[in-house]
């Protein structure tokens, strides 16, 4: 089939309002907008103004209605646990509506925050849609955050409300998830007034009297009074969640997503971008705390009346590097989204495919890639080992949906190895040099957007405008900028090769340099300290720190290299994956105090680096390349 992505950019470009109140004609408003973009309000302006709706009703009530009551709405299929679940739209209806029901007993009410701080079950996913039915503004923390980041977010959001569980499993582990609960509300400033526990049956909690409230006795409840809670119309442009993420400092960045244009991006991308139809089973292993979860396990499927499955389980060891192809054939599933990352994982388990063959993959059309560079050996062994499409696409969790892509539901486009494709209707993708200026095709420079961005993508930070305007829209006046570095080719191809500032992405999950170093220089024998992203064949990159010690300092340096790591367990979490440490006597530095990591990473990364002519003092690389060294014989 020939590609219709040519002329459907042209129709958007031509047209960007026209095309997008056509495609928001496949939501249901109770109020139709005034205009579809309105330039003069938001920072940059702000889709379907004076429109109302509900993302709950879209995504639940609306397919209820239509005659999907009986379909599949979710699968939970968990293999960490081996438990399993199925709802149908009424069940996942009946499941949304009693939590409503418990969250507005509790005084939520429209426009208050709830924070969800869930493991991959399915009240993760009924926590999202009951907070979307009252108009409330959910903030998922992903479960291998630690209690200090839980509680910045708590202060930054200021939740009425909390939604959390009692345990999260890792492969082997339990990870008790009321320590960390109780650990962030006695950090933070804020204190929220209820929190709503989940007891999983792995692990069992202790709940605080007057405050805590048992999930399942207040759900139960409800469900017994048969209290309906009818979707709460709201604002098109008023927040549906806030979604924290990794800003250049300690501080993360809450990025916020609006209900109208978002339900309409999502619902467009669903057939257009992911070639899914309605009714079929679409698949995203990802985690709801990441943007993934929340658009491609829960809205976007929903939304598109699909069977969407939440998996509670990892590539690889829960049980067997089998476990997504067990899943696919199991459950039926059309089309995969995943990051490179797990690929990489099965490919180091099952090199020869082994267990693919084992599997009936006959409904299975599609592999998605995204989250981090998908280098070109794994979409080549992916499509050898699957025989199928292995479509590598790029977006950020301020976008909420692909920049770029090869659109399969349009029609694919030949496929170019290291390249995430086109940019998608809605986004006008440009290169530019540090000065702003166009560069030539084929020339590396700063990936930047066109203002406005397209309807799902961020309208603003929470309570951070003139923070949204300096970290996003001021370095290169007119544009988003995305902090990516890449160039386009001849043919309108995108190549993203690396961030421009200092976020790492580790096994698919965006970190930042910044606030580990901020982690490290709290350590009291730390003096100087400097993290670097360094490549790892699994996980693309792996935070590296190099510390210099007080002056002084006698103590073994093992042991402190073994504090600090377990610092950054303890402050940000086991996510951030920070296992190395190592110590120097200085840290290389330019002339006028510029640490060069850029260097260091070279070195660490066994590439050619030149000497920089600005450096302070050139020996110290070369201690650097003799810490390095003694470091990887001594592991
Ligand atoms: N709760 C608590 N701890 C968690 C956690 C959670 N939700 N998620 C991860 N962790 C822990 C892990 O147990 C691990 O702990 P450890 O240091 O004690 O081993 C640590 O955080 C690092 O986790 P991770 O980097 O994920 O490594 P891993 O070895 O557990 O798994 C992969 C590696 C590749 C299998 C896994 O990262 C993966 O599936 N990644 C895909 C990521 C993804 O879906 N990204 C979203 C974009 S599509
Ligand atoms: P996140 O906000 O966690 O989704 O991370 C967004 C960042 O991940 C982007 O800015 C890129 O640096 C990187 N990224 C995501 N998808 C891709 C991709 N397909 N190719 C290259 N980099 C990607």
């Amino acid at each position: 089939m020939a590609s219709r992505y040519h002329e459907v950019y042209a129709r958007w470009k031509a047209d960007p309002d026209g095309f997008w109140a056509e495609a928001a004609e496949a939501i249901d408003w109770s109020r139709r907008w005034d205009k579809v973009f309105d330039g003069d309000q938001g920072v940059y302006g702000r889709w379907f103004t004076g429109a109302e709706c509900n993302t709950c009703w879209n995504a639940v009530d609306r397919h209820v209605e239509g005659g999907r009551a009986d379909q599949l709405a979710l699968i939970y299929d968990s293999p960490i646990t081996g438990a399993q679940a199925k709802y149908t739209y009424a069940e996942l209806k009946a499941e949304v509506e009693a939590l409503a029901a418990v969250l507005r007993e509790q005084g939520v009410d429209k426009g208050d925050r709830v924070i969800i701080y869930m493991p991959m079950v399915p009240q993760a996913v009924f926590a999202m849609l009951a907070c979307a039915r009252l108009g409330a503004v959910h903030s998922v923390v992903f479960g291998g955050f630690a209690a200090k980041e839980l509680a910045t977010r708590i202060d930054d959001s200021t939740p009425k409300l909390i939604i959390s569980a009692s345990c999260g499993i890792e492969p082997g582990r339990i990870v008790p998830y009321k320590p960390l609960l109780d650990g962030a509300i006695a950090l933070s400033r804020h204190k929220p007034e209820r929190c709503v526990i989940l007891q999983r049956e792995q692990f069992s909690c202790d709940l605080i009297e007057g405050r805590d409230v048992d999930y399942a006795e207040a759900v139960d409840a409800a469900k017994t009074a048969g209290t309906a809670v009818p979707c709460v119309p709201v604002a098109a442009t008023d927040p549906l969640y806030i979604l924290y993420t990794s800003g250049t400092t300690g501080q993360p960045k809450g990025v916020v997503r609006d209900n109208g244009g978002h339900m309409v991006a999502l619902k467009w991308s669903m057939e257009n971008e992911y070639g899914v139809k309605p009714g079929e089973v679409f698949w995203a292993a990802s985690d709801v705390g990441w943007v993934v979860g929340h658009s491609y396990i829960v809205y976007a499927p929903l939304l598109h009346g699909c069977t969407t499955v939440l998996f509670e389980g990892k590539p690889v060891g829960t049980p067997d590097a089998g476990t997504f192809w067990r899943v696919i054939s199991e459950h039926g599933v059309v089309a995969l989204f995943t990051a490179p990352t797990a690929f990489r994982a099965i490919k180091g388990q099952d090199i020869e495919g082994v267990f693919v063959k084992k599997y009936d993959l006959s409904k299975f059309r599609t592999l998605f890639l995204a989250g981090e560079r998908a280098d070109p050996e794994t979409i080549k062994w992916a499509e050898q080992k699957l025989e199928r499409p292995v479509i590598d696409h790029w977006w950020q969790t301020e976008t909420g949906y692909p920049i770029s892509q090869n659109p399969v539901g349009l029609g694919q486009l030949p496929v170019k190895y290291g390249s995430p494709a086109v940019a998608m209707p809605g986004y006008d993708v440009q290169v530019l040099d540090d000065a702003g200026h166009p560069v030539a095709r084929g020339t590396l420079g700063n990936v930047v957007i066109k203002l406005p961005l397209p309807p799902g993508c961020f309208p603003t930070l929470w309570q951070a405008e003139e923070r949204f305007r300096q970290a996003y829209l001021e370095e290169f006046p007119g544009y988003y900028k995305t902090a990516d570095a890449g160039y386009i080719d001849d043919d309108g191809y995108l190549f993203i090769m690396a961030r421009t500032d200092d976020i790492i992405n580790v096994a698919g999950h965006r970190l930042s340099t910044g606030g580990m170093e901020e982690v490290l220089a709290e350590h009291p024998d730390v003096a100087e300290c400097a993290v670097i992203g360094i490549a790892d064949a699994m996980k693309g990159q792996i935070p590296c720190g190099f510390v210099v010690l007080n002056a002084g300092i006698e103590r073994d340096h093992g042991e402190i290299e073994k504090e600090i790591v377990a610092l950054v367990r303890e402050r940000i979490g086991p996510v951030a994956a920070f296992k190395m440490v190592v110590t120097i006597k200085r840290l290389p530095k330019t002339r006028s105090g510029k640490i060069l990591r850029g260097t260091m990473q070279k070195i660490a990364d066994h590439e050619e680096w030149k000497m920089p002519a600005t450096i302070d003092d050139p020996a110290i690389l070369d201690e650097i390349t003799t810490a390095l060294r003694q470091r990887s014989a001594a592991v």
